[in-house]
Order: structure tokens, then C-alpha cells, then sequence
């Protein structure tokens, strides 16, 4: 298994580890409507095409977990200030978590973001996601606030969880 910055060939690997990734997070926990909506969204092809032939500082491109040509892992960050990172999105195969390879894409993104001049880092996290709170705070990712997720819309009120931590 290797982690390398994604190109055209890895578009449809993308989609898959960050579709079945997102409904085993959080299908029990979300309504499939808003669930279909947030994939449909941000893991189709032509979104996904364009996001691996960007790459600059607000947005690092995608880093991928391969094996054997096979996408196991998908990971994107990018500048939010000018020396704070973030994780955008990170995805496992759901039947390969807990192999370490999350910590390579993090590693990977991390390393971009010191690059891009950044001293801290921050991710957001679905109130009550326990496949991703436990390995950011593993990772000495600290709890800062709550806030309205992204992607709700009127009437809906799921809260993400900001971490951050010094890099
Ligand atoms: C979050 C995710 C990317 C992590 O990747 P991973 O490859 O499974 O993680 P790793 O194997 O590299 O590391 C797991 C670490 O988390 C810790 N961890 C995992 N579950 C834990 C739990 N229930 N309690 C305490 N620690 C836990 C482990 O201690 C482990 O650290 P260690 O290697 O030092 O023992 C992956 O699990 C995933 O895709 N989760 C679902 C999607 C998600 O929530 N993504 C984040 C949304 S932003």
C-alpha cells in the first residue's frame, strides 16, 4: 500500500471509498435523504475529475491509499488561513480501517500543509461520528466548538464538531 497524490485514474476509486465511507459513518445516524444529497454533491466524477487537476493552497488536491491499483483511501485539505490547514474529507474502504492507513493520508496531507505554511490544522466531524472522533483525538486533534454542518439546509440542524490541533 502506498500514498500517492491522486490523478484521473484514481476518479472513480475517489468515489467509491468516499460514497461507501460516508453512508457506513453515518447511515445510522442521518436520514438517507440528506445522506443521497451530500454524496450526490461532493462524489460524482465530474466534481471529482476537477478536483484532481486542482491543486493549490486552499485546496492540496487528493492524496490516495493504492494497493495493487486499487483505491483503499481518499484524503483532501487545503489552506483556511494563512497558517491553518484543514481536512477537507478523509475515507476509507470501510473494510480497511484500523490498518494504519488513515494515519499515511493524514501524514501526507499534513506534510502538504507545512509546505503550504501552516501551524495548525483543523478538521470537522459529524456530532457523534465514533468511526473519526476517536482517531482524530488519537492523533492529539483537540475539541474546540460546535457548529451547523455544512450542506444543511432550512429547517435541518446537524452539528459538526471542530478539532485542531498544532502541526
Ligand atoms: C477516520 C479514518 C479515516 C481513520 O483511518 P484508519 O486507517 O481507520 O485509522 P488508523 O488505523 O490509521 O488509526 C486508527 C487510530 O485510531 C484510534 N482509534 C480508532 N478507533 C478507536 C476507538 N474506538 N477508541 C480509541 N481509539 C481509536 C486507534 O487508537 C488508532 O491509533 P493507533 O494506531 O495509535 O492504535 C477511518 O477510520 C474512516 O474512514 N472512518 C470513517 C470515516 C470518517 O469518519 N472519516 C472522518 C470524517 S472527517
Amino acid at each position: 500500500m502506498q500514498v500517492i497524490k491522486a490523478d484521473e485514474r484514481h476518479i472513480d476509486g475517489i468515489a467509491k471509498v468516499c460514497t461507501d465511507g460516508y453512508w457506513a459513518t453515518y447511515g445510522d445516524s442521518y436520514p438517507k435523504e440528506y445522506i443521497q444529497r451530500i454524496v450526490k454533491e461532493f462524489y460524482n466524477a465530474d466534481r471529482i475529475l476537477n478536483e484532481v487537476t486542482t491543486s493549490n493552497k486552499h485546496w492540496g488536491g487528493y492524496f490516495v491509499a493504492v494497493e495493487n491499483g486499487k483505491v483503499l483511501g481518499a484524503g483532501g485539505g487545503g489552506m483556511i488561513g494563512k497558517a491553518a490547514g484543514e481536512i477537507f474529507v478523509l475515507y476509507l474502504d470501510p473494510d480497511r480501517r484500523n490498518e494504519g492507513i488513515g494515519t499515511k493520508i493524514l501524514d501526507a496531507l499534513t506534510t502538504q500543509q507545512k509546505e503550504f505554511g501552516a501551524d495548525e490544522q483543523w478538521v470537522s466531524v459529524g456530532k457523534g461520528n465514533q468511526k473519526g472522533i476517536p482517531f482524530y483525538e488519537s492523533r492529539d486533534f483537540i475539541f474546540k466548538y460546535e457548529k451547523q454542518s455544512y450542506g444543511n439546509i432550512e429547517g435541518e440542524n446537524f452539528v459538526s464538531l471542530r478539532y485542531y490541533r498544532p502541526i
